[in-house]
Order: structure tokens, then C-alpha cells, then sequence
């Protein structure tokens, strides 16, 4: 018997290995390949190089790209000027090579690839997943038509905190609605098959927690509890990875003191084991690199550490090409570690039908027809028109008659350079409408004079920072006195003025984190003598992250929130503020009233000490002695130049038991003097419950079209997976007790109903 049991434990331990790999449904032809290759050439496939031309985010960039395409060094190219330069990486990859092995081409492509879409954030406000998923489609579409197969996005990070640029890049505060998103622009960019010559791969970043740094200064620490780890900042991941994602991008940050790009726990027990996911896995720019000043050791220990950990492709550092064959020799790394790593990049290719034809997505003939044609550009107005979030409209003054006297003003009303927003580097800011020419094109009647009016900040040494990529802050040569009277000038002779005001493009995105969030002091003054003048003034607010301007919210004016508008965005902005669009769009992340609130977002808990529903400041309360706790906006809110009222609010059970869904109807009708849409939503609070309930979550949302004066019956259905939340052992569960259900119009929506789970 003691004998034969290492046999049977070997024969188990055999027959378990053939149970894994056949789960995992190995591709034959991709095996036969991985016997074929070297141990180099299977490191070579790890390795992805920029070879320049595109955005350098890091201080390293890839030399001597071609002879490592030659030498079999490189799996993939990113970052690539044009498609006739992928022409040229792929000639090399298959047919110098000794193995023929085609290059996976990458790219950015965040909000869109020539047919420039709002900024991400600002996309996330329509609420509207079919519109979201067409703008992925087209940036497939006119990518891949350009050579390109693998792009990294969609950004899912949640981000709290306005202070991080990069809140510009994601869909906002909340998990569930974040979570929808992900799968729109996955399914959006991968379509049903990836051998379509129009689709390509998604890259789910930047796992993970990205958006949870502390400070909100680009690039910091990230420490979280699992339970809001789970609960609130990884659905959206998940959400991606169940949609398909055939790539996932690590990021910068450490989850629980690991570097994310060597984290075991993360890459392999969470994203493998327990998700299921069967892609790759390739670090951020240099994040492996990034290990050694993280402190865990020199670049030979962190390239073995994140290979063991589940990393599959190194960008840019070449880490793992110049270490880990000396690992492997040391014992530090296995050759299996290897091979699957190598195996998963080989998949995603054959996923793509490279190997079938590894020109499949360089094809002369596409660029002219699919590249930034009239009907992508149609979609991008319509998605800038419903990004728009209208904050307020002081004596309803929007939206304006065409054939007015109009003064346009403000640093970014003919500024081209500021429309497509940060990380548009495939967009071409030429091809931008500005604010000033979308007026002239909507409302060819109306008499406009356009004054700059001020700088966007008068500080040379920011402007410097922000100007990294082109001239985003130009600061005239005429003086602010000779600005301002012209803009004032211009303001005096017109019967309503417009002013154009906010962020330039790059003060927000990538390493674009401020610790001021307000609006310049220079345009600030601007806005101040503009409403001095008793001249109605409309705030066409730009920015790339929520801001706090509670100062100018108690001016009398009017504002309408636009992000980073995209290539369409004069026109887009003409619609909705003469009123061929309504604007429905509703914010998907909070608006503080002031730095020091931050973080505050819809689904914050109640506490043992809640502060009072009046906010009166009380004493040992949870609540501030300058501040309230609300914010200026809430998640959700956005108004219509209609109105609607929500009634009747009904639940089909007043008790269920586990497994059953909820049906939630709201008579909503729209009271006001335009057809428009509205985004109802619908927010549960788990009143009792094992862990400490968020005080409302949102679960359910639906954005409905009203013509004015009519009404409609709204049914949000709650599945049973609405109930459930992630406790402390991290089951996904629903307890018994009642749940409290809210809908309207945002996140303080007050008809409310509950029910009780059995
Ligand atoms: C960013 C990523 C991006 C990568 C490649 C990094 O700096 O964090 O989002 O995909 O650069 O351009």
C-alpha cells in the first residue's frame, strides 16, 4: 500500500492536470507553436514596446525596436504612429522572424479614435448604455480600420475623489452604474466574434483600485478593506471580465502593500481562480519597473515576482526580457511560468484570427471610408448633447432664441485646442469644432460678438505643466484689464451673454491632479463683472472632473455643464443651449461644495452619530463646524428645460423570499413646456444588515422619453442579485430583513417604498 500511494497520487495529480487543461479548452494550434519555441522566443512574446510617435507616459521608451521584432523580442507594438509603420513591424514579425509570429498593435483609444467622443466621464452622464456601446463600436470600427487590434480601455476605476485627474477618464462614483458601463464599451469594442476586421480587443484597466489613491495625487498608495473592495470598487472589473474582456491592464498603485503588477492575490486567487478569467494580463507603462522604487527589490526579484503573480506581458520596462531567462536558470521562475504566460499572449492572437492572416486588420482600402466620416461624427454630437448636465437655469433663460443678440465670451469659447479632452492622442484637435463656430452653424440669425475675455489662468509656470502635449493655456500678450473690457463691451451691446468657461484639457487626466479644484481666479473675475453688468449670463462649463464652485452656483446665472465635449463640440453645445437638443444628462460622480468634503459620494453610510436631516451643526455629530455634509450636486442630479414629476410609486411584493425579483413602477410625467428625457433612478437601502449599509445604493435606473404633458408607467425590475452584497467572509449574500426603495430623479430622491426579504 505505501508503495503504490505516490503512483495513485501521481496518477490523480496527472488526471487533475488533464481536468485543468481541458477546462481551459487549449487551442492545438497555438500548443503546437509553444512546442516549437524557444525559451527566448517565448519571452520575446511577453515583451511590449513603444517604438515613439505616440503618448510617452513614463521617463522610459523602447530603442532599437526593430531588431528586437528580428531578434523574436517583442510580442507587441503600441503607440505606433501610423498604419503603414505597423505594415512595416509585421513584414518584420512575419517574415524575418524564424517562427512568424504576427505583433498584436495597441493603442489608447479612451473617447474614441479620429471621431473624437466627450471624455469618459462626461459619457457616463447620458445614462445611456445603447449610446455608450455605439461610441465603442465606432472607435472600433475606425481603429482597426487604421491597423489596430487591441485597445486599453474601457478605464472602469471608481473614482471618489475630484482631486484625481484621471477621474476624467472613468464613468464616475458608483459600481452598479460603472459596472453597466463596462459592459457597453466591452461588447461595444469586441463585438460577437474578434476575427471581424472591425473589432478588437478590450483592455480592462487599471486593475486594480486605480481610482482609490490616497489624496487623489496620481499615482499613491492604495489601502482598502476587502469588504469595500468587493462591494464597491471591483464590480465594475468583474463586470468587464464577465463581459468577455480578453486583456486586463494592472495598475500603478499597491492593493494591500503589493505593487498591483506583482500582486498574486489579485492576478491570479481573485482575477483567475475566483473570476474565472482566461485572458492576459499586460502591466501599465513601466509598472513592473516601477516594483523596484515601490521597495520590493531589483528588477530581476520584481520580473519573477509579477510573472509568479499572473503578469503575462511587460510594457515598455523589459523587465522581463533581460531577467527572466537568468531566473529561470536560478530556479526562480519555472519554464511552465513561462509557457502560460506565453501561451495566453499567443491565444489572444489566435482570438483575432492573426495567425490566419496577420494583415487582417491592415487594409488599405478602410481609413477613407470608416475613419471620421459624417455618421461618426453625427453620433459624437449626439453623444456631446447627451453627456451635458444642466446644473441650473436661473430664470429658465435656457434655452436661448436663435435670433438674439448673443456675447460670447470666455477663454475657451474659440479654443480649439481644449474640445477633445486628455487622453484623445489618436484624435486630431484640427478636426474640433469650437464653441464659437457651433453657434454660427446653429443659429446662423443670431448677431454674435466674441470677446476672449480672460486667460484660462494667468500663471505661466502651470500653464508650462499643462501645456505637455500642445498649447492647451495660452496666455495673451494683451493685458487682463484690456481682456476684460472687451468681453464687457461685448456684453453691454448683447441681450444675453454665454461665457465659456473652465478647464483646459490637460488640468485634467493622467498626472493632472489638483489640489484647488475651483475655477481660476482670472475667469473667475471674468464671470463676476459679466453678472455685474445685469445682462443674463449662461456658464457653459468645461472641465474633465466634477468642480467646486458653489461661489458661482450663487451668482444669478445659468450653467451648463459640458466636459471635454469631443470633436463635435461646438455643435453639440449650439443644440443644446438653442434647444434642438433638451438635455437630459444627469452626473455620475459628486459635486462638493469644497475640497474638504472630499470624499463624498451617494452611497455614504449613516453612522452611529449621523448629523441632523436639517443640517444644523450639532455637537459630537458627524458633521463639520464650516461645512454641511451634502454636496453642491448630488450623484444623479441634472435638470431638463422641462419639468417631471414623480408619482405612485408601487412595489408588485411586500414580502419575497430568496431567489424572487422585485418590480418597482413609478408614474413619471412631464409637467414642463418641452418633450424630453429623463433618467429615473433607483436607489435600496438594506436597512439592517451584518455589515454597516451604505444610507442608499443605486440599483436600477432607466432613461425614458416624454413628450410634455404626457405620463408614463416606469418598471425598474430588482433582480435578486440587487439584494445581495459581499460580507464579511466575502460571500455574495442577501439577508432577510427590509429593504427601503427610493426613486426620482437623483440620488436625494424622496418617494419611497420598502419591502421585506424573507
Ligand atoms: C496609462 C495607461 C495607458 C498606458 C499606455 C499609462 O501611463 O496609465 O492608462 O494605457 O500609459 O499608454
Amino acid at each position: 500500500m505505501n508503495v503504490l500511494k505516490p503512483i495513485l497520487v501521481a496518477f490523480v495529480l496527472s488526471l487533475t492536470t488533464i481536468g485543468i487543461a481541458q477546462s481551459k479548452k487549449q487551442i492545438p494550434e497555438v500548443e503546437a507553436l509553444l512546442k516549437k519555441m524557444t525559451i527566448d522566443e517565448k519571452i520575446g512574446q511577453l515583451n511590449l514596446l513603444t517604438p515613439g510617435g505616440g503618448v510617452a507616459t513614463g521617463s522610459v521608451v523602447s530603442e532599437n525596436v526593430e531588431a528586437k521584432i528580428k531578434a523574436g523580442n517583442v510580442g507587441g507594438l503600441f503607440g505606433v504612429a501610423s498604419p503603414s509603420k505597423m505594415k512595416i513591424a509585421q513584414d518584420i514579425a512575419v517574415k524575418q522572424t524564424r517562427l512568424q509570429i504576427p505583433l498584436l498593435f495597441g493603442s489608447d483609444i479612451i473617447h474614441g479614435y479620429k471621431t473624437t467622443f466627450p471624455i469618459p466621464l462626461g459619457l457616463s452622464s447620458s445614462w445611456d448604455m445603447d449610446l455608450i456601446k455605439s461610441t465603442a463600436q465606432i472607435a472600433a470600427k475606425e481603429a482597426t480600420a487604421d491597423g489596430i487590434n487591441w485597445n486599453f480601455s474601457p478605464m472602469v476605476d471608481i473614482a471618489r475623489d475630484p482631486r484625481w485627474g484621471r477621474i476624467a477618464e472613468g464613468a464616475g462614483e458608483d459600481a452598479y452604474l460603472g459596472s453597466a458601463i463596462a459592459r457597453a464599451m466591452v461588447t461595444g469594442y469586441q463585438g460577437d466574434n474578434l476575427t471581424d476586421a472591425n473589432t478588437m480587443l478590450a483592455c480592462v484597466k487599471h486593475f486594480a483600485l486605480y481610482g482609490a489613491i490616497e489624496g487623489g495625487r496620481d499615482y499613491n498608495s492604495v489601502d482598502m478593506s476587502r469588504v469595500k473592495m468587493f462591494n464597491q470598487y471591483l464590480p465594475p472589473y468583474k463586470a468587464a471580465i464577465d463581459a468577455g474582456a480578453a486583456s486586463v491592464m494592472t495598475s500603478f498603485n499597491d492593493v494591500d502593500g503589493v505593487p498591483a503588477t506583482g500582486n498574486k492575490w489579485l492576478l491570479t486567487d481573485l482575477l483567475r481562480d475566483r473570476w474565472g478569467f482566461e485572458g492576459f494580463v499586460v502591466s501599465d507603462y513601466t509598472s513592473l519597473n516601477e516594483m523596484i522604487a515601490h521597495g520590493l527589490g531589483d528588477l530581476q526579484a520584481v520580473s519573477a515576482l509579477a510573472l509568479k503573480a499572473g503578469l503575462d506581458m511587460d510594457m515598455v520596462g523589459e523587465g522581463f526580457l533581460s531577467t527572466l531567462k537568468k531566473s529561470l536558470s536560478e530556479g526562480k521562475v519555472t519554464e511552465a511560468d513561462i509557457t502560460n504566460a506565453c501561451r495566453r499572449v499567443l491565444e489572444a492572437k489566435h482570438k483575432l484570427g492573426l495567425f490566419d492572416n496577420p494583415y487582417r486588420y491592415i487594409d488599405n482600402s478602410r481609413p477613407a471610408k470608416d475613419i471620421l466620416t459624417k455618421e461618426n461624427r453625427d453620433v459624437a454630437r449626439q453623444a456631446a448633447t447627451h453627456s451635458f448636465v444642466l446644473l441650473k437655469n436661473e430664470n429658465n433663460v435656457l434655452p436661448l432664441k436663435k435670433a438674439t443678440k448673443i456675447a460670447l465670451v470666455g477663454p475657451l469659447a474659440d479654443s480649439r485646442n481644449n474640445m477633445l479632452g486628455t487622453w484623445a492622442p489618436t484624435g486630431d484637435v484640427k478636426n474640433a469644432i469650437t464653441i464659437l463656430e457651433g453657434f454660427k452653424n446653429v443659429a446662423p440669425d443670431a448677431t454674435i460678438t466674441y470677446a476672449k475675455g480672460s486667460n484660462i489662468l494667468n500663471d505661466a509656470e502651470m500653464a508650462k505643466k499643462i501645456n505637455v502635449f500642445g498649447p492647451r493655456v495660452e496666455i495673451s500678450k494683451e493685458s487682463s484689464e484690456a481682456l476684460l473690457n472687451e468681453a464687457l463691451a461685448a456684453a453691454k451691446k448683447s441681450d444675453v451673454v454665454v461665457a465659456v468657461v473652465g478647464e483646459a484639457t490637460e488640468m485634467s487626466g493622467e498626472a493632472a491632479s489638483r489640489t484647488d479644484i475651483t475655477i481660476p481666479d482670472t475667469q473667475k473675475k471674468l464671470i463676476k463683472a459679466l453678472v455685474e453688468t445685469g445682462k443674463p449670463v449662461v456658464l457653459v462649463l468645461m472641465s474633465g472632473r466634477p468642480l467646486a464652485i458653489p461661489e458661482e452656483f450663487n451668482l444669478p446665472v445659468s450653467i451648463l455643464q459640458v466636459w471635454h465635449p469631443g470633436v463635435e463640440a461646438g455643435n453639440a453645445v449650439a443644440d443644446v443651449v438653442f434647444g434642438n437638443y433638451n438635455p437630459s444628462g444627469k452626473l455620475t460622480a459628486t459635486w462638493p461644495r469644497s475640497v474638504g468634503q472630499i470624499p463624498v459620494y451617494h452611497s455614504m453610510k449613516n453612522t452611529g452619530r449621523p448629523a441632523p436631516a436639517s443640517e444644523e451643526f450639532q455637537k459630537f455629530k458627524s458633521n463639520y463646524l464650516d461645512e454641511k455634509n451634502s454636496p453642491l450636486f448630488p450623484f444623479g442630479y441634472g435638470l431638463s428645460y422641462t419639468s417631471f414629476e414623480y408619482a405612485d410609486l408601487k412595489i408588485n411584493k411586500d414580502k419575497i423570499s430568496q431567489g424572487e425579483a422585485v418590480e418597482v413602477s413609478v408614474t413619471l410625467k412631464n409637467t414642463g413646456n418641452f418633450d424630453g428625457e429623463e433618467v429615473v433612478q433607483l436607489y435600496l437601502h438594506d436597512v439592517v444588515r451584518s455589515i454597516t449599509p451604505p444610507n442608499r445604493e443605486l440599483k436600477g435606473f432607466k432613461k425614458v422619453f416624454l413628450k410634455k404633458n404626457e405620463s408614463k408607467e416606469v418598471t425598474i425590475t430588482l433582480q435578486p442579485e440587487d439584494l445581495k452584497f459581499y460580507n464579511s467572509d466575502l460571500e455574495f449574500v442577501a439577508e432577510p430583513g427590509t429593504f427601503e426603495v427610493f426613486v426620482g430623479g437623483d440620488s436625494n430622491a424622496s418617494l419611497k417604498k420598502e419591502f421585506i426579504l424573507e
